[in-house]
């Protein structure tokens, strides 16, 4: 998936609504009437020039488009503006002064943001950390950005991350794909498996005309509990007869979008593979499958833990490094080489005798 995501431009997509533009408020058009023209800068007191341009129909599309742009900007004010624009040093003091103004309603963001390494380090002195505009496009912000362009953002800054993570754990770029940044980032906050619904390589999204993804959970989930192996299979079935054949994505994130701004310094990230590789690990305690609206938005749904260590799910996520799966041999000769270091073997060893005692019977059943 991040192969896929890092081609995405999350003010592209917004633009693409291209009458989205009339959407904005009378007042806002005023504003996007001068800051819409291409080539509007201004120069820096450090000698640095800040581009002015702003795309009016992605922000309209974006969640902010009600709001309008006085909901961030509330300093300006026409008719003064903009000839009372007050001196601006450089681009980047300029960037983490507006921050400020997610405040008034993202105030729950700030408190664990506040507490992040990137935080520390600009408290410090450091220009280089991001501010809220480098993960989130201010004037486009979108779901599918905020699911997608923080992830393209970690990669920006930080290169080459499948190298750095290689030096210590196997297959790096694997669990790259398979586990959000902030999983092991932020290692205080609650995880969960997301089977993410794939159609055409692309995450599954609700078409005009089409039965939205909940529907068909719903309708697959009879009892009303969430899904187990059998209605999981309905609901797989229910999708392919829809339209394109489906596969399945594991993606191991957090519950919640907040706690994704924790970050602590990487001496704190998670390290010890029995926090995932173990029958009892916490994410796996909490299953969910998805698709997304039109927006991008995530549409989840409540899974059975024992549909990942079911024949349907070894099936459908191929190699998915869940409970049971098949893959514990390759482990094991990783651990035997000595190739993992630093971790809780013995305890790993047991927890891994212990599964593969629940490995499947030869008519797919499980014990
Ligand atoms: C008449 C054209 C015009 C209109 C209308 C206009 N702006 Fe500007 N704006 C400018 C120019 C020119 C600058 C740069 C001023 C400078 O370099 O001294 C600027 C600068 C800015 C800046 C950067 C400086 C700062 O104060 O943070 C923001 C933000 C901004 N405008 C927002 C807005 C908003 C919001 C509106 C609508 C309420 C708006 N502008 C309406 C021309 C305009
Ligand atoms: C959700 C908050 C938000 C809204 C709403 C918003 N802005 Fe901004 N704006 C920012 C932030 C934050 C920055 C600082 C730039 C950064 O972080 O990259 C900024 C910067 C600017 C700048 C300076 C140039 C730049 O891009 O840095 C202009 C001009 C501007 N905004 C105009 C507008 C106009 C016009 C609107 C309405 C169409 C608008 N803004 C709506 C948050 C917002
Ligand atoms: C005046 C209030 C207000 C301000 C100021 C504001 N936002 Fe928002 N923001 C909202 C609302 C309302 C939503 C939509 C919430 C929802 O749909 O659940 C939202 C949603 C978001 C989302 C989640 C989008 C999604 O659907 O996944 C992000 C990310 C975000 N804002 C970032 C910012 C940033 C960054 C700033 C500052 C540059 C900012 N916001 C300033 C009101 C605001
Ligand atoms: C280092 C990158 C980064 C920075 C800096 C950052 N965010 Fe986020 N933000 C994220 C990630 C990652 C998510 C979670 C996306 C997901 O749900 O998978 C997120 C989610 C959000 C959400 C949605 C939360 C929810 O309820 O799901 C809001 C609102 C938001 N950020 C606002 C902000 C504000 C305001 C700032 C500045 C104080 C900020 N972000 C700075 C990466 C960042
Ligand atoms: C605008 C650039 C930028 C973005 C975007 C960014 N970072 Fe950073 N990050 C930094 C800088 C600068 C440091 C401090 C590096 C240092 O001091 O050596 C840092 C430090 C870190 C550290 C701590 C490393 C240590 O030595 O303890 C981690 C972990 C980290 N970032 C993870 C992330 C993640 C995860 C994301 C995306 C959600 C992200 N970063 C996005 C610039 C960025
Ligand atoms: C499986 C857990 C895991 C995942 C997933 C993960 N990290 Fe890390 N990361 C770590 C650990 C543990 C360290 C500290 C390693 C060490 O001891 O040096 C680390 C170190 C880092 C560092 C510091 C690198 C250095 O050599 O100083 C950065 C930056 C970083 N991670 C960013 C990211 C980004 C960006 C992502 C997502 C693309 C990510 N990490 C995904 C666990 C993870
Ligand atoms: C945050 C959770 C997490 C942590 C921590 C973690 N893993 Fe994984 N691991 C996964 C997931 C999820 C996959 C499945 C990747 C996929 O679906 O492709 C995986 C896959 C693997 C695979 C199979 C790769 C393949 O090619 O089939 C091996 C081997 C592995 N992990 C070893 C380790 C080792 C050794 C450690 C500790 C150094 C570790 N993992 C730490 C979540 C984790």
């Amino acid at each position: 998936m991040l192969g896929a995501c890092l081609g995405v431009n999350p003010v592209a997509d917004a633009a693409g609504a291209d009458h989205s533009a009339e959407r904005l408020s009378a007042g806002d058009r005023v504003c996007v009437g001068c800051h819409a023209a291409d080539g509007l800068t201004r120069k820096l007191a450090n000698g640095d020039s800040l581009s002015l341009t702003v795309d009016g129909a992605a922000f309209a599309g974006s969640v902010h488009g009600p709001m309008g742009c006085i909901g961030c900007h509330p300093q300006v004010a026409l008719p003064a503006h903009p000839g009372d624009v007050p001196n601006i040093d450089d681009a980047r003091q300029y960037a983490m002064a507006r921050s400020e103004s997610c405040r008034a309603c993202h105030g729950r963001v700030f408190r664990p943001y506040e507490g992040s390494v990137h935080a520390l380090r600009l408290r410090a002195g450091s220009a280089a950390g991001p501010a809220c505009g480098d993960c989130h496009p201010p004037h486009a912000v979108t779901p599918r950005s905020t699911q997608e362009g923080p992830t393209n953002a970690c990669v920006r800054c930080h290169g080459d991350t499948a190298a750095q993570h290689e030096r210590w754990l196997p297959n790096a770029a694997r669990h790259l794909r398979a586990v959000a940044c902030s999983a092991c980032h932020a290692p205080d906050a609650l995880r969960r498996v997301d089977l993410r619904v794939l159609a055409g390589g692309e995450r599954l999204t609700d078409r005009d005309g089409s039965v939205p993804f909940e529907q068909h959970a719903r309708a697959a989930d009879t009892n009303h509990d969430g899904l187990d192996a059998n209605e999981f299979r309905r609901l797989l079935t229910s999708l392919e007869r829809e339209g394109n054949p489906v596969a399945l994505q594991g993606y191991i994130e957090l519950r919640s979008g907040i706690e994704a701004h924790e970050l602590p310094p990487k001496a704190a990230a998670i390290k010890d593979c029995v926090k995932c590789h173990d029958e009892k690990a916490l994410p796996f305690q909490n299953v969910t499958v998805s698709g997304v609206d039109a927006d991008g938005r995530p549409i989840r749904y409540d899974v059975h833990r024992e549909v990942l260590s079911s024949p349907i799910t070894w099936d459908a996520l191929r190699g998915f490094y869940a409970i049971g799966g098949t893959r514990m041999k390759l482990l094991d000769v990783l651990l035997a080489l000595g190739l993992v270091g630093g971790i809780t073997v013995p305890a790993l060893h047991l927890a891994l005798r212990r599964l593969s005692r629940r490995a499947p019977n030869p008519d797919g059943s499980t014990r």
